[in-house]
């Protein structure tokens, strides 16, 4: 193996910078649209704009608030504009992090910290949130040792309500609840949750990391949604990405506490270090002045009437698309339709949605593949707009070749995504899926693959072999007999 070194000499920048092309050319194809999230583009205007503002900034530190001052205050008025957008009450208080996990991360630390002070007894503190809740509050309980006790969520995927009153328990530090969740894009019923953890004296925690900087534009124009922000007395606390539909380059979240009681336990601060007394605000020790002056500038540059407008066109093109899913026989939409995320299944035995993914991947589509039961999940956003059709006309296509080909189910993707969403013993997965990491991570590592990384891996591969499809139909038969859960 020939390890790679910096270079030493110097290379001219028009060098390096044809190298940094040349490597972009088999990455996502986001600007044609045939990508769903990952990138948020508000437009060559406003990326523009956000870009000469963040440049300004390119090699400050918001690490010192006192050294610059100006990164402070953008800092604050991003956290004020956030604040007014969600109808915080004047004493909402927050920080920006560097993305959604961050801001979550810090509002289950806030809220194990906080009951700490509060409920010294509590041994083992539990978050309760439905399962649809992101993956991101499991990893903060497994970074700081809380228990995650999810409730069930009803045909549509919002929480069922009474399930999760009936979770809370003595332990209870934190309810979580979505606005909206990711997997279908639908939103809890934050009312009626934060109505149960006011009476009962929990922090709520409403994740808007996906709807913060939309579902206030899409109430605007009309959309028929619960109220989701801090007009639900309940609500303590909430995140909200700008590097989502804010329209900043990605680093930048927002997360907001209904007043400093519940902030200040999210701060560290160390007086004993020889390195004089430390104190700070989130995750991160030196935090990018880029990132924060991006938000600034993304919030400015756009304004309430950019947001809007991009959020009303961004919802036709998602109900352009569910429309046409819908009449695809065999496919069905998920969730309620009042967001940007549009998520479907197969109703049909004879369509494997793994299959059909299969073929949208092979015409060039990028697919968010989900799991139990499998659906295929598309966040939407403007740059979509031109391909609605011939997307839908891909979709129809890869479902009729899938009809007519059974065998597409037990190959390829299909095969190892579907053995790997019905083995029962999670550990196995979980396992096989750390080797795959191995691989990915391993030194000297370059390049991706996946599915035939999850192929070579010995159990996965093993268990494919041999058994097949009698496994496969066995486990099936074993789940349909199982309690819905969420497998961890
Ligand atoms: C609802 C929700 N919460 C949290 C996150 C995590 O955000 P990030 O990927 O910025 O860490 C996401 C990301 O898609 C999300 O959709």
């Amino acid at each position: 193996m020939s390890r790679m070194s910096i270079p030493a000499n110097a290379r001219a920048p028009e060098g390096l910078i044809a190298d940094m092309k040349a490597m972009k050319t088999g990455d996502a194809a986001w600007r044609e649209g045939r990508t769903w999230s990952m990138v948020y583009y508000g437009g060559d205007a406003h990326h523009d704009a956000v870009m000469r503002g963040s440049n300004l900034f390119f090699d400050d530190n918001a690490l010192n608030p006192m050294a610059f001052k100006s990164l402070k205050k953008m800092e604050s008025q991003v956290v004020q504009m956030t604040a007014s957008m969600l109808n915080g009450p004047e004493s909402c208080a927050g920080v920006m992090t560097s993305g959604g996990t961050e801001s979550i991360l810090m509002a289950v630390k806030a809220a194990r910290d906080r009951a700490r002070s509060k409920k010294p007894w509590i041994r083992r503190p539990e978050i309760v949130a439905p399962e649809t809740l992101h993956v991101a509050f499991d990893k903060a309980c497994h970074y700081f040792g809380l228990r995650a006790r999810y409730t069930a969520v009803d045909q549509n995927g919002q929480a069922v309500v009474a399930d999760l009153e009936k979770a809370i328990g003595r332990n209870t530090v934190l309810v979580g609840a979505s606005a909206p969740q990711y997997v279908t894009g639908t939103v809890d019923p934050i009312p009626e949750i934060g109505a149960i953890a006011q009476r009962k004296g929990i922090p709520f925690h409403v994740d808007a990391c996906f709807g913060g900087f939309i579902l206030p534009w899409l109430e605007r124009v009309g959309v028929d949604l619960p109220t989701f922000d801090f007009r639900v007395p309940g609500v303590t606390s909430m995140s909200a990405d700008v590097h989502k539909y804010g329209f900043a380059p990605k680093g930048s979240s927002v997360v907001l506490y209904r007043d400093m009681s519940y902030l200040r336990h999210q701060f560290y601060v160390c007086t004993d270090w020889p390195g004089g007394i430390y104190i700070s605000p989130s995750m991160q020790g030196t935090r990018s002045g880029a990132s924060i002056a991006a938000a600034w500038a993304a919030l400015m540059a756009m304004g309430q009437d950019g947001y809007v407008e991009r959020a009303r066109e961004a919802m036709q093109i998602a109900d352009r698309l569910r429309a046409g899913i819908s009449s695809i026989t065999g496919l069905s939409v998920r969730g309620l339709p009042h967001s940007t995320i549009v998520t479907y299944g197969s109703d049909d035995e004879a369509v494997s949605l793994y299959a059909v993914a299969d073929q949208l991947e092979a015409s060039g589509w990028s697919v968010d593949r989900q799991q139990n039961p499998p659906t295929i999940h598309m966040t939407v956003n403007t740059t979509n707009g031109p391909i609605v059709d011939e997307y839908l006309g891909d979709l129809r296509a890869a479902v009729e070749t899938v009809r007519a080909n059974p065998a597409l189910a037990k190959e390829g993707g299909a095969a190892i995504y579907g053995l790997m969403s019905k083995v029962p013993v999670k550990g196995l997965v979980k396992q096989s899926v750390l080797k795959v990491m191995e691989q990915m991570y391993a030194p000297g590592a370059e390049d991706v693959d996946l599915e035939s990384a999850a192929e070579d891996d010995s159990w996965t591969g093993r268990l494919l072999e041999r058994y097949g499809d009698q496994v496969l139909d066995v486990v099936d038969r074993v789940r349909r007999r199982l309690p819905g859960r969420r497998g961890r």
